[in-house]
């Protein structure tokens, strides 16, 4: 096997390859005037959450909803920063149609508190987002010992799914399907997971962590549409892959890639606002309803990597990531 800074090496070369493919593709989009916004119709009653939904395309994703009517609770990490999500999102659209409630997806109990005051709230869930999400951070552990993008990214947002799904089940009940809406990263296609060493505690490089998490949560959408379409469930999961976006996401990123951002970031990045349009598309598109199990990108249905589609791979990745978050794997027979 390569030594650990050979491995780590290629997976940061490999990742800037897709982004910079990612970005080659926009820019030609904006070349050719090709830039509009998805049109959706209404969507008034729907309850909605958003994590990570107090800045950059989970901010954009929250004000869209609210303009299509929807009531959305912006789940966020920080108090400051969520209250004035909600602010901006009550001024500009009118109506007390957005609340903040906290969430950290470092912290099992966190997710765990989230669920148990969403639920006391009595409201049906119509749409969940997992949106939130860090990028090639230097390694750190979560309150509950998982390297973090492991821990944020992926295992947060599946506890909070899995917990929710009673709610979404009540919100589908309702005529049309709920819909879980996971946010993708096309660096899914060169991740891999190492399911002896998840936590990357033998070797460790951000890049692959980041690539890696992502593809975990493909993994995981693609079981859980499964899931639900054998319990016959009115909840559909999809992934939104929002392309590459201008945001504080890139913030551990090494100098050169910030100063292109800085540099460069109207020209070749997408804005927040058009970041949120898959999301958006995803959580409202009336050609979606019942559909799911599907990869989209720029508003339109794309193939996943080969290796999220891998069934086995899906299986054990649920199976551990069961084990660590504490809930019984309903998936064990399909
Ligand atoms: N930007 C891109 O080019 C791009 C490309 C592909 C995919 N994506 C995906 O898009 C999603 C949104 O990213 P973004 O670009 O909008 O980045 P961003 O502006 O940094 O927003 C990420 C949000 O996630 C929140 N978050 C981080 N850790 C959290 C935690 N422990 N608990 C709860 N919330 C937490 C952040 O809050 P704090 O900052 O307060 O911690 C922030 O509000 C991510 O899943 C990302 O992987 C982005």
């Amino acid at each position: 096997m390569a030594p650990p800074w050979l491995r780590a090496l290629r997976a940061a070369l490999r990742v800037y390859v897709v982004g910079v493919a990612v970005m080659m593709t926009q820019l030609l989009r904006r070349l050719r005037g090709d830039f509009r916004p998805p049109e959706l119709p209404p969507q008034p009653g729907r309850v909605a959450v958003v994590t990570g939904g107090a800045e950059g395309i989970g901010l954009s994703t929250a004000r869209r909803l609210a303009r299509l009517g929807m009531r959305v609770v912006v789940a966020g990490n920080d108090e400051r920063k969520g209250r004035e999500a909600v602010s901006s999102i009550r001024a500009e659209s009118g109506s007390d149609s957005a609340d903040f409630l906290f969430l950290d997806l470092a912290s099992l109990a966190s997710v765990r508190r989230f669920v148990r005051e969403f639920r006391a709230s009595g409201r049906p869930l119509h749409l969940l987002v997992n949106n939130a999400g860090i990028m090639m951070e230097p390694r750190g552990e979560t309150d509950d010992g998982f390297e973090r993008h492991v821990g944020v990214n992926f295992l947060g947002h599946f506890l909070l799914t899995l917990l929710l799904l009673p709610s979404l089940r009540v919100g589908g009940a309702g005529g049309r399907s709920s819909r879980v809406v996971t946010v993708g990263s096309a660096t899914h296609r060169v991740g891999e997971i190492d399911m002896a060493d998840l936590h990357g505690r033998s070797a460790y490089s951000a890049h692959a962590a980041y690539a890696g998490s992502k593809l975990a949560l493909a993994l995981f959408s693609l079981r859980l549409q499964r899931l639900l379409d054998a319990r016959g469930d009115r909840v559909t999961a999809n992934m939104a892959d929002p392309g590459v976006v201008d945001t504080a996401l890139y913030r551990h990123l090494w100098v050169g890639a910030r100063a292109v951002q800085r540099g460069l970031g109207w020209l070749l990045f997408k804005t927040p606002d058009e970041g949120s349009w898959t999301p958006v598309y995803a959580a409202a598109a009336p050609e979606l309803e019942g559909v799911g199990g599907r990869y989209l990108y720029n508003e339109a249905e794309a193939e996943p990597a080969a290796a999220a589609r891998d069934p086995e791979l899906q299986r054990r990745l649920w199976a551990e990531a069961c084990r660590l978050t504490g809930v019984a794997d309903e998936t064990a027979g399909l």
